[in-house]
């Protein structure tokens, strides 16, 4: 009785400890964000239900977008060396193979539309301001020809095994124009000083983000960085739910390789004090047997 009266007290000590504490650590280490919108809802001028002609997509693609884009998958290589297209475009346009994959339909529409806006980039370029985007907004196109050109980008995207292939394959697609992963071997293709100027700012190397900001910010950020980060020039990049998920897998693949391990070390610590406090139990059973 006694015995039950005492394993209560540390109970119940225990756990005000742990609940005092864990969900302030919580807080600290993975801070609330608003949870990311894969609707994008706030994008509204394109009818996303008309259904693409894959047929016309093409023919639009090929006159309006691989004079700046390379799309590899399609038979389309760049143009010109990534230095002379940083040179003029300011960053290196992004290979679409993936495009149409990764993108959420809605947010790629919109973005052929008006890129700007999409991107939440309007406080950098404001209307009438004396920057111009490099990407030319489509909003001259119908809302069906941008359907078109978003159904031949899904008709062309690769099956890539899922698992590491396409979360490095998302990662380099998304955020490699732009972003280095040393620990990764990755490059961002636009050279670095070129990219400072494009962008206001030099882009993180992204190798230890995954710890320094924790997946729930990475989902809120990318989803929007304006909310985290009001005025920052980093782009909102658009991905679907799939694609943002494989983008965080694999900075954690590169970037926390040893997470896997040190969760199987928490599992073993507890059978580990399983066995030992029986021991300890049968232990002090057999001494106090003797007193009794
Ligand atoms: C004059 C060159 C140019 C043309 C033409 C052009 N783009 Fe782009 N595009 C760019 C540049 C530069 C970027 C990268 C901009 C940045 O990240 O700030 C870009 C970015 C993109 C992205 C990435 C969006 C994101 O959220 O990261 C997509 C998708 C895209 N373009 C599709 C298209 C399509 C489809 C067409 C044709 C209808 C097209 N582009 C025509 C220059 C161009
Ligand atoms: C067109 C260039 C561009 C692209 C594409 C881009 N980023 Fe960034 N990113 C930046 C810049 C510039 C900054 C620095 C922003 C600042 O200091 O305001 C940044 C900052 C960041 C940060 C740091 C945020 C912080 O809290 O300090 C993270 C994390 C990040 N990017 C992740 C990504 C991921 C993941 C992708 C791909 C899904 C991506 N970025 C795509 C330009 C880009």
């Amino acid at each position: 009785m006694k015995e039950l009266k005492i394993l209560a007290v540390i109970a119940t000590l225990v756990g005000i400890t742990y609940y005092g504490i864990e969900p302030y650590a919580h807080h600290v280490m993975h801070p609330e964000v608003k949870a990311a919108d894969f609707t994008f809802s706030d994008l509204k001028n394109v009818d996303t239900k008309l259904a693409g002609n894959v047929t016309n997509g093409q023919v639009l693609v090929e006159a309006n977008c691989i004079a700046c884009h390379a799309i590899e998958k399609a038979g389309h290589p760049a143009m010109m060396p990534n230095a002379d297209a940083a040179a003029s475009y300011g960053v290196v346009p992004p290979d679409l193979s993936h495009a149409g994959r990764m993108y959420d339909k809605n947010y790629l529409a919109n973005f052929i539309f008006d890129p700007v806006s999409a991107m939440h980039l309007s406080h950098k370029y404001p209307v009438g301001g004396t920057k111009t985007f490099p990407m030319p907004s489509y909003n001259w196109m119908t809302g069906q020809e941008i359907m078109d050109v978003v159904a031949y980008l899904q008709s062309i995207s690769p099956k890539v095994k899922e698992g590491s292939e396409a979360n490095k394959a998302s990662f380099e697609a998304a955020c490699g124009r732009c972003h280095s992963m040393k620990y990764g071997q990755l490059e961002a293709t636009t050279p670095v000083d070129t990219i400072k100027t494009y962008m206001g700012a030099t882009p993180p190397d992204l190798s230890q983000y995954i710890k320094s900001r924790g997946e729930h910010y990475l989902h809120g950020f990318i989803n929007d960085p304006q909310v985290l980060l009001a005025g920052t020039s980093m782009p909102r990049v658009g991905l679907n739910e799939k694609a943002q998920e494989e983008v965080i897998a694999y900075m954690e693949e590169t970037g926390d390789r040893k997470k896997a391990e040190r969760e199987a070390t928490g599992i073993n610590v507890m059978i580990y004090t399983f066995i030992f406090a029986m021991l300890a139990y049968l232990w002090k059973r057999k001494i106090w047997s003797e007193v009794h």
